[in-house]
């Protein structure tokens, strides 16, 4: 499938730009990067080609209320430092954060003066997540043209995902197009054994299992899904024993993973398998980021939680494919389509 790139777009329009915004976050510090480092080439050759940029995403989950600490703020600095860092991004580069999608004119006005406009998080307003047409329609009344680069949340029917589609024309950041190749071309023909890591926190990645139990020739469940999941629906699914606190995966789980990771010939790895980023967190997701980056299988993971996980490792590097999706990839793994993608 060929996926329409931002080559194509003509100079001199105004485009709104869903991007990956969801970032992993603690007390309001950015843990990680990486989900907007994927895009600013696609913004770099859009900004070459004098265009107004409307940058549209979300951050966690607040609910369809405005929550201060599910701003984007801090993430629209992140990404402007990282534009006028780079020495490929245009300048001067005018730009400004708005913070409320209510005020229409307000909006136009920052598209005369300012190249790059950031909006609030999407997620404040209850019609993103119920895909409302009145807020598509909204957003589309600012642009002629709009571009998904989320591919971390193209498995979502929400208003800037799916809605946004169907009102614009619609092009493809390279990173999706990127890592929807990618993950496409691997499921078409696996070698096997074919081994999934499923885990993380998010209980809806469990929806996906009778899709994945036909793919797959192991499923290692851990992170805090096994609080949700307590018995194997499957023998080909291992859930993991948590520690009594639940930040970790038991010891003899952890040797169970080990020995199954060693005989895979692909791995897909999404979530990570304990809390990490708390002491008492830290030795399972480690072992498991160990036997799987000195693996001989292909290995690709999947989630910002994951690949950030790995970075704190150091070990980020040595995976052959890094996918800042989690419910997107599985979405992907199970269906052989997302609906973000226009057909
Ligand atoms: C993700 O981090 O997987 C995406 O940002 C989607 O987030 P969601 O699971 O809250 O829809």
């Amino acid at each position: 499938m060929n996926l329409p790139d931002a080559s194509t777009i003509p100079e001199n329009q105004t485009i709104l730009i869903r991007l990956d915004l969801d970032l992993p976050l603690e007390s309001g510090r950015i843990l990680d990067n990486s989900r907007l480092k994927k895009s600013i080439s696609t913004l770099q050759k859009l900004l070459a080609k004098k265009s107004k940029l409307i940058i549209i995403g979300h951050l966690g989950r607040p609910g369809g209320t405005t929550n201060p600490s599910f701003s984007l703020r801090p993430v629209y600095t992140e990404l402007l430092s990282l534009l006028n860092s780079n020495p490929k991004t245009p300048k001067p580069l005018s730009s400004v954060f708005l913070p409320t999608l209510e005020d229409k004119d307000e909006i136009t006005r920052a598209l005369i003066t300012n190249d790059l406009i950031m909006l609030e998080n999407l997620r404040f307003y209850p019609g993103e997540e119920l895909n409302s047409p009145e807020l598509s329609s909204n957003l589309a009344s600012f642009a002629s043209y709009f571009l998904n680069d989320a591919f971390g949340t193209s498995h979502r029917h929400h208003a800037s995902i799916t809605g946004l589609k169907d009102l614009l024309p619609t092009f493809y950041g390279d990173d999706f197009i990127k890592e929807f190749k990618a993950i496409f071309s691997l499921i078409e023909n696996p070698s096997r054994p074919l081994t999934l890591i499923l885990a993380g926190g998010k209980k809806d990645k469990l929806n996906y299992l009778p899709d994945l139990i036909s793919l797959f020739d192991h499923i290692l469940i851990a992170g805090l899904l096994p609080t949700f999941l307590p018995s194997s629906p499957d023998p080909k699914v291992q859930i993991a024993t948590l520690t009594q606190d639940h930040q970790d995966i038991d010891s003899t789980s952890q040797q169970k993973f080990l020995s199954i990771i060693k005989d895979s010939s692909t791995i897909i790895w999404a979530g990570p398998v304990s809390n990490y980023t708390q002491p008492t967190g830290q030795v399972g997701n480690k072992k498991i980021a160990l036997a799987v980056t000195s693996s001989s299988a292909y290995t690709l993971i999947g989630g910002g939680d994951t690949e950030a996980s790995l970075t704190k490792l150091n070990l980020e590097k040595k995976v052959d494919f890094v996918s800042y999706a989690g419910g997107a990839l599985l979405h992907l793994l199970s269906y052989k389509t997302l609906p973000a993608i226009k057909i």
